[in-house]
């Protein structure tokens, strides 16, 4: 039973046997994991029948791969954002109404915030006077329409030269985040200033396969919300900012029609404590309450 080429795949159905034959263990969900993964695998060699040298320059990548991880990096988690893995894992977890916010990737860059009062500004660093001043608010609610009062709202977004805190001296620890907990009405609101579009980090094995592949490294301007509430599915999420030039492109593959929001320009900000205009951004998040998602 030879291919065209010779090659007999006999055999390969026969080493594909062998391999099955072997998975067993008390792990029922590590046996379907493995043997679904052997199968893709095998389909993948028979499919596009890789040179041994192809084989080994993949092994050394994946190799490289592992010794650019440290405690603060992590190329694998990185690699995996990049094949839109990541969120398709996500995808796969967090299915829900259609009237709740959807899910999106956490990322990297998730720290833990300052607690901050609503009306605060997270913004603290040099992006304050560079950058355009915003206002960030919204109300939590159920996907019913009812006001979540006491939801917490964990904000993280990077500044107007896309940086975060931990990627940047200049500015303090704790910028550009926030914690908030919302009022009666389920409202939160902050300032800050707008975010930039930025890279993911190029400068290991991940990127050289991006440059390889032709892809840019950018990703969409964002900013990432973890929004929780008692008796609620807590969800974890980024809102996009309308017009990002990256936003059909995105290299994470983390952007939802439904997370996308228009800032408007405002001129006059005195109601908000600002003394010039501002983009008046505006996101309601709507959580599952718990017998919905159960
Ligand atoms: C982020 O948004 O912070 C992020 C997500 C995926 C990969 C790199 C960065
Ligand atoms: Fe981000």
């Amino acid at each position: 039973m030879t291919d065209e080429d010779g090659v007999r795949e006999d055999r390969l159905d026969a080493l594909l046997t062998a391999v099955l034959g072997q998975i067993g263990g008390a792990d029922p969900r590590l046996r379907e994991l493995t043997t679904s993964l052997v199968r893709h695998l095998h389909a993948f060699v028979r499919e596009t029948r890789p040179t041994e040298d192809e084989w080994l320059t993949g092994i050394d990548f994946l190799v490289r791969t592992g010794h650019t991880c440290t405690d603060r990096r992590n190329e694998f988690i990185l690699l995996s954002d990049m094949l839109g893995l990541t969120s398709a894992v996500d995808e796969v977890n967090h299915a829900g109404p259609a009237e709740a916010t959807p899910s999106s990737v956490e990322g990297p860059f998730h720290a833990p915030a300052p607690r901050r009062e609503n009306g605060a500004w997270i913004a603290e660093g040099p992006e304050r006077r560079r950058g355009q001043a915003m206002v960030v608010r919204g109300r939590v609610t159920d996907t019913g329409g009812t006001p979540i009062e006491g939801a917490s709202v964990d904000i993280w977004q990077a500044d107007d030269a896309g940086h975060y805190d931990s990627q940047d001296p200049a500015q303090p620890p704790g910028n550009l985040r926030g914690l908030f907990t919302t009022g009666a009405d389920g409202a939160y609101w902050f300032r800050s200033v707008v975010p930039s579009s930025y890279p993911v980090p190029t400068d290991g094995p991940v990127g050289g396969l991006l440059r390889a592949l032709g892809r840019h490294p950018m990703r969409p301007a964002h900013i990432h919300y973890r929004v929780e509430a008692p008796g609620h599915r807590p969800v974890t999420t980024h809102v996009f900012v309308a017009g990002d030039e990256y936003l059909d492109s995105d290299a994470a593959f983390a952007v939802k029609e439904e997370l996308i929001v228009t800032p408007v320009m405002r001129r006059e900000g005195e109601s908000y404590g600002l003394d010039g205009p501002f983009a008046d951004f505006v996101f309601d998040v709507r959580l599952v309450p718990l017998e919905v998602a159960l």
